[in-house]
């Protein structure tokens, strides 16, 4: 098995200002030297403010989305080497906030994500299925059709990490079995090796979706989660400390 370094990945989603970067300060005391890799990826307005305040501390900054021009006449849009220069070392692509609320597809992500790794950023590509589509028996399938379709073909190990994150478990507090964790994780690892060969084996596989220090424990003792992309709990250093502390526990 590749040596995949296990990744706690906080999305602070539209959330946080100046204020709030008191809560960066108080996770780097809490976990001065982790055991793992840590990244929040807050606002587009707080990147480079929180890349500042970070530097020196093993934290790493990220963004939440980019366009895959590289500059140009896109009103409100960032680009991938904009978020570089600001700092960011990763950007969370095709989270299923953006499909639904900017109805990003799968080809609009793969173009994205290859216009980050362009910009020597690491893309976090996220994939999930809604509730109706569990249902259905359609997981594996939606679930494999978003991988082929979102990941770009020149994806490695180092530039590319995929998140799992269930729409129907994201902020609800709702959280799939571990088997049904494991089920999807060792398709996608299948799915990844079966593409990428060695490079697939390598490529970090986040659980996200209700993560919480209580659950933490149990959800990174799961075959192939490799760490978890967290919303709500990692806003507040308390909580995410823990899940970073629950990470290395399973490193
Ligand atoms: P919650 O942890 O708030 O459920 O959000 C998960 C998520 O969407 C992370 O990208």
């Amino acid at each position: 098995m590749a040596d995949r370094r296990k990744l706690a990945a906080g999305n602070w989603k539209m959330h946080g200002v100046g204020a709030d970067l008191a809560e960066v300060d108080a996770l780097a005391a809490a976990v001065p030297e982790p055991g793992c890799e840590v990244l929040l990826c807050p606002p587009a307005t707080l990147i480079a403010r929180m890349a500042a305040r970070v530097a020196g501390t093993a934290i790493e900054v990220g963004g939440q989305d980019c366009h895959p021009a590289t500059a140009g006449a896109h009103t409100g849009d960032v680009s991938a080497p904009m978020l570089a220069e600001a700092g960011a070392s990763h950007v969370i692509l095709g989270h299923s906030e953006r499909r639904t609320d900017h109805a990003e597809t799968d080809a609009g992500v793969r173009v994205k994500a290859e216009a980050a790794m362009a910009a020597g950023l690491r893309a976090i590509v996220c994939l999930g299925e809604t509730l109706g589509e569990r249902e259905a028996g359609e997981t594996l399938s939606v679930v494999g059709r978003q991988l082929a379709g979102s990941v770009p073909s020149g994806a490695t190990a180092a530039a590319l990490v995929v998140a799992y994150e269930p729409v129907w478990a994201i902020g609800t507090g709702k959280v799939p079995t571990m088997d049904q964790i494991a089920e999807v994780h060792d398709f996608l690892r299948a799915e990844l090796i079966a593409r990428f060969g060695a490079e697939g084996d390598g490529v970090r596989l986040l659980y996200g979706g209700s993560v919480k220090p209580s659950n933490a424990d149990e959800i990174f003792a799961v075959s192939n989660v490799d760490g978890a992309l967290v919303g709500g709990a990692s806003l507040k250093a308390a909580d995410f400390g823990a899940i970073v502390t629950a990470l290395e526990r399973a490193a």
